[in-house]
């Protein structure tokens, strides 16, 4: 049977204080709805409709292509943003699932079981419920003498007795298309918000006689919502351990999991060893046998097999194989370190190549250069690449080898082999094989202290 998938992403979330929209706020780097949607995916839905309003654009342009959003103008409740779908999904033939954008933590499986639950049991509508130890903010669950479900009660509509029950709403549900739509349209405000309640449906499903099947789930921290920025915080600490913990069971050494951060998505090869103050963010991908950290962030960055990167931040960059970064570099954006390269203390690299078994060991800058293989450049040699106004290239050839304290300023190249003295200000290219000498000559005066 056919499957839709709506996701209410509509809300501004007042309780976060913030202007993003709220199912935009990052929880291991990614978007909330994000993580939602790649959960959504995995069951492979027929259709996934994402229903949109507050802050729209900024939220359609995350979603992808393979998503259609449906616009929900005002903000009326969930019942409202759903009832967004209907002329999409009146049709649909097949169960309809729908998902909050703010529970980031629920995992794929569990929405299978749930649909599988929903379809087994013929129900009108399933609903995932979970028991907490602190229910505060949750719809309660309203059971009656069987045990059987009767309905949702919001919070701020529950009496004192209500608020005791700990079995609270997920709202995740699966629903049969038959009656729901009429049955939304059908609904009302009078509440303490004023808002269409989605919850409310499901005690008209059963005041129609028609099944509505609960499905308890046993992991409660799977359904957490987040309204303010302490459950943002929650869920981020549950979600960085889920991360490590598979990271841990697909063969890499965490050594310190409370300091150590990695992002969703990001990929790290079998026996590399991730020490502590460690933060792996947006696309990063590590090879094998690594050992990053202490004390490393890299962003957007790929890093090949048995690199070393330490106490270094590393951003948009790519490290091949058998290098080392570190302690103290920076490798700014479009660094691309070749293999067997040293980059060492105190160097700052941006927008360069460093070709394979180059050595840039101790304070430098190298800024939009390009290095061939088997270079040593020496310690405190800069690149001297903007003149005020432009950004000029530096070329340095194949085994060369560049002095202590040179300044290369650019545009200038060095050739292959070409050999620069030490305390040198290059502003002429150096013939490859050459030696480039440019600094004043030394006199010594015999004898000067004794005639003073
Ligand atoms: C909702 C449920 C509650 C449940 C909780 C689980 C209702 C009335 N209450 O409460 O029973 O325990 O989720 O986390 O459904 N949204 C829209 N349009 C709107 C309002 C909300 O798209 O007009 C979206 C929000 O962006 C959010 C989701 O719906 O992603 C839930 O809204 P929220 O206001 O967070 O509901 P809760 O108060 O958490
Ligand atoms: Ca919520």
């Amino acid at each position: 049977m056919a499957l839709a998938a709506v996701i209410l992403a509509a809300g501004k979330g007042k309780r976060m204080k913030s202007r993003l929209p709220k199912v935009l706020h990052r929880v291991c780097g990614r978007p909330m709805v994000w993580h939602v949607l790649s959960a959504v995916r995995a069951l492979g839905p027929d259709r996934i409709l994402v229903v949109v309003g507050h802050g729209g654009d900024e939220v359609r342009r995350v979603v992808g292509e393979d998503v259609e959003t449906v616009l929900q103008e005002e903000q009326l409740g969930t019942a409202h943003a759903l009832l967004q779908a209907e002329g999409r999904l009146r049709d649909f033939p097949g169960d309809i699932m729908v998902l909050c954008g703010d529970t980031p933590l629920i995992r794929s499986t569990t929405l299978a079981d749930l649909v599988a639950r929903h379809r087994s049991t013929g129900a009108a509508a399933t609903l995932v419920t979970a028991r907490l130890d602190d229910p505060t903010g949750y719809g309660r669950v309203l059971r009656g003498p069987a045990g059987e479900v009767l309905g949702i009660r919001e919070e701020k509509d529950a009496t004192g007795i209500e608020r005791d029950i700990r079995e609270v709403n997920a709202g995740i549900y699966c629903f049969g298309t038959g009656e729901l739509f009429e049955l939304l349209a059908g609904l009302t405000a009078d509440n303490e918000q004023g808002e269409f309640y989605l919850t409310d449906v499901v005690g008209r499903m059963v005041e129609r006689g028609l099944v509505v099947v609960d499905y308890p789930l046993q992991d409660y921290r799977e359904i957490l919502g987040v309204n303010d920025r302490r459950q943002l915080a929650l869920v981020e600490g549950i979600m960085r351990r889920r991360i490590l913990d598979r990271l841990m069971l697909e063969g890499v050494t965490v050594m310190d999991p409370g300091t150590t951060y990695v992002d969703a998505g990001v990929r790290v090869g079998g026996d590399t060893v991730l020490y502590p103050f460690t933060f792996l963010e947006g696309e990063t991908e590590i090879g094998c046998e690594c050992h990053i950290g202490p004390g490393a962030r890299l962003v957007d960055s790929k890093v090949g097999d048995r690199v070393t990167v330490q106490y270094s931040v590393v951003l948009e960059s790519v490290i091949e194989e058998a290098s080392q970064v570190g302690p103290f570099a920076h490798l700014r954006p479009g660094t691309h370190v070749g293999r067997r390269v040293r980059v060492g203390n105190f160097v700052e690299v941006k927008k360069s190549r460093l070709g394979e078994g180059s050595k840039v060991p101790h304070l430098s800058y190298i800024g939009d250069a390009t290095v061939g293989g088997e270079v040593n450049v020496g310690a405190g040699t800069i690149t001297c690449n903007f003149d005020g106004r432009h950004k000029w290239p530096t070329v340095i050839g194949e085994g060369a080898f560049i002095g202590s304290n040179v300044s290369l300023v650019a545009p200038v190249e060095v050739g292959p082999g070409a050999t620069v003295a030490a305390g040198s200000t290059i502003t002429r290219d150096v013939p490859p094989g050459a030696l480039g000498l440019a600094r004043s000559r030394q006199t010594n005066i015999l004898g000067w202290k004794k005639k003073r």
